[in-house]
Formats: C-alpha cells, structure tokens, sequence
C-alpha cells in the first residue's frame, strides 16, 4: 500500500438527504482506511462543521449502513456557513481538527460552499448526492433511481384505482428546479401528460382537449404526472374536473420520495463516488467534482461544473408523447 501524503479527511453530507448517502460515507471511510488516511465524520453537514461536531469514524462505525436510507451523519442547511465569516471559521475548525481534506456529498449549493472552503486551503471533493439528477456535469445522482422506483411503485397503485373509476389522476411528485423525476416517473407508468418544471407553459387548455381527446378513444384514465415546481396540483384537478366533466384527484407524493433502502444502482454508484472521491484526494486533488459520463468515473473543477447546464432530453419527451395515445 502506498502511504497517502494526506493524513486525515472529513466527510459530511449537506442539503437535501438521498438514498444511498450512507453507502457513500461508507466507501469514503473504508477507502480512506485502506490507504492509510484517518476520517471524521462530520454531523448535521456545514451547521455541524461550524459547530464542532465532529467525530472518529471507523471501518466498524460504518457497518450496517449501505443498505440503509437517509444518512446517519445527519444533513443541515446552513445560512451562516454562506458568509465569508462563516466560510472562514469552518476552514479555521477544519484545521483545527487536522482535516486536511474534506469529501461533502450533496448538491450545486454543497459544491458551491465546497468552492468556498477549496480557497480556503481546505482540499475539498464533492459527490453528487440529490434525487433530482439535476447536476449538470454528471449523468447520475445518487439517490435518483431509488426516488424514480419509489414514486413508480406509487404511481402504479394511483393508476390501479384511477382506471377503475374511470378518474383523471394529477400526481406530484418532487422536484423544484428540475423535472427528471417527472420525467422518468412519466414514462416508466405510461402517463398521458407530463408537466415539468423546465417545460411548463400553463397551458391548461391544452391538458383539458388531452383528456377529452383520450377519453373519446377510449381510455380509461388520465394520468398526470406533474414536477413539485410547478405546484398547484389540487386547484388544477378542481379546474380540470369542472371543465372536462371527468372526476379528477391529485396525490402529492411528497418526501416518501426520498427514504428508503438504496436500490443496487444507488449503492454501487454511491460506493463507487465515494470511493474516487478518496482517491482524489490522496492524489493530492482539490476543488473537484466527481461525476460519471460515457461509462466512466470522472472529475470536473467545481466551477466549470457549476457552471454546466443541463436540458431536459427532447427526444424523451417526444417518445413519452407518442407512447400516450
Ligand atoms: P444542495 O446542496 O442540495 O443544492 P442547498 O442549496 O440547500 O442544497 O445547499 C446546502 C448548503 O450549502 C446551504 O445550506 C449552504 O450552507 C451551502 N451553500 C449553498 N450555496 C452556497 C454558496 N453559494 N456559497 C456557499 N455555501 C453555499
Ligand atoms: O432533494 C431534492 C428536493 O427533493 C427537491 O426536489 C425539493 O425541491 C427539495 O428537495 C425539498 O427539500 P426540503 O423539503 O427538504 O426543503
């Protein structure tokens, strides 16, 4: 085993949880072990780091925890940590802790503030973890497949009783800025229309003709799946029930989206991300991203990565409209 230059790492997780963040934590710690290199883990993400509450992680501490959603470090938003003051005193209790580098698994903000503490002299590493596969420069999140066969599973089960009566569905499920739930969601159960944040034109007449259209062909149901961005989901079922005279309910899905034991994508992804992210660091690397494109595990500079925009595939859409009739 080469000894690594590096002496000590911490790991946190930052912003919104996802499945499989634990499976990350647990290859950043096994890697690092393996190379020689101590790791602290870091609770409750930047608020934590800010407050000290930092502990000794080892090979055992990580048992038990792949299959396991949620993660057990804890995830915090934190707007002090978003002030230069803050920054500054986060790096300061880096050092004083003697991590010298630190892998942050979460989203864009995470990275952003992970850019932040780079300046600092802090070696930092981010891992994509966030349901929505909304980071540009990689073509897998953790956390996304699980969330798209949650919400599917659940879909299924509204379609079940919406054909039996006969009943337009309106689900939402989440998303804010971005529509890949939706997107796989509405491909994956066969919905008649899909409203994503990225696309949306408030275009209600257009839902209504749809429904009416596929009612006269002879379709049992009307699903809809619509992205958490665009809202509204129980005031549009009541607008589209008085216009189109068909019963109509809307499901909000809600953060059942984001618990639940990792899928084998999301552990082997997460395990695989984590993993880099320790090499990276071992090898001397700062202020990176990792991300996997075209069947590799890759690493971009924060701010080009941050910097990279990501569109919603119009062939997909395209598809999900044709196999709708
Ligand atoms: P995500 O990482 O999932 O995108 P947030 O946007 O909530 O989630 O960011 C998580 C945390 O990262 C924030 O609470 C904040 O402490 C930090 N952060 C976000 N944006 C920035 C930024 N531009 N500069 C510094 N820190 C940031
Ligand atoms: O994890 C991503 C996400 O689920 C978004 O789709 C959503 O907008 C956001 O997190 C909601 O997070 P919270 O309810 O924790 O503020």
């Amino acid at each position: 085993m080469m000894a690594s230059k590096i002496k000590t790492i911490g790991v946190l997780t930052s912003g919104g949880d996802a499945p499989g963040m634990n499976a990350a934590i647990r290859a950043v710690v096994r890697m690092a072990i393996s190379k020689g290199i101590n790791v602290k883990g870091i609770y409750q993400g930047y608020k934590g780091l800010l407050n000290e509450e930092i502990t000794d992680l080892n090979a055992r501490d990580v048992s038990d925890t792949i299959s396991k959603g949620g993660t057990f470090l804890y995830t915090a938003r934190s707007s002090e940590f978003r002030t230069p003051e803050g920054q500054k005193r986060a790096a300061e209790n880096c050092r004083k802790h003697g991590i010298e580098g630190l892998v942050v698994i979460g989203g864009d903000g995470s990275f952003a503030g992970a850019g932040k503490l780079a300046e600092l002299g802090i070696n930092t590493i981010g891992v994509p973890g966030t349901i929505d596969l909304d980071i540009a420069c990689t073509e897998y999140t953790i956390g996304f497949d699980t969330a798209v066969n949650t919400a599917m599973d659940a879909i299924d089960k509204v379609r079940d009783t919406s054909t039996s009566h006969e009943r337009c569905s309106i689900i939402e499920v989440m998303g804010r800025r971005a529509g890949y739930i939706a997107l796989w969601c509405g491909i994956a159960n066969g919905a008649e229309d899909i409203l994503l944040p990225e696309t949306y034109d408030y275009d209600e007449q257009k839902l209504i003709n749809n429904i009416i259209d596929l009612r006269r062909r002879g379709k049992k149901h009307h699903i809809i799946v619509n992205a958490e961005g665009n809202g509204h989901s129980a005031s549009m079922a009541r607008r589209i029930e008085a216009a189109t005279g068909v019963e109509t309910r809307a499901t909000i899905l809600g953060h059942m989206q984001r618990g639940g034991s990792p899928t084998c994508k999301d552990r082997v992804y997460a395990s695989m991300m984590g993993a880099y992210a320790v090499d990276l660091l071992a090898d001397g690397k700062s202020n990176r991203v990792v991300g996997y494109r075209d069947g590799d595990w890759v690493d971009f500079d924060i701010a080009q990565a941050l910097a990279m925009q990501k569109t919603i595939p119009d062939y997909m859409l395209r598809v999900a409209k044709a196999l709708s009739i």
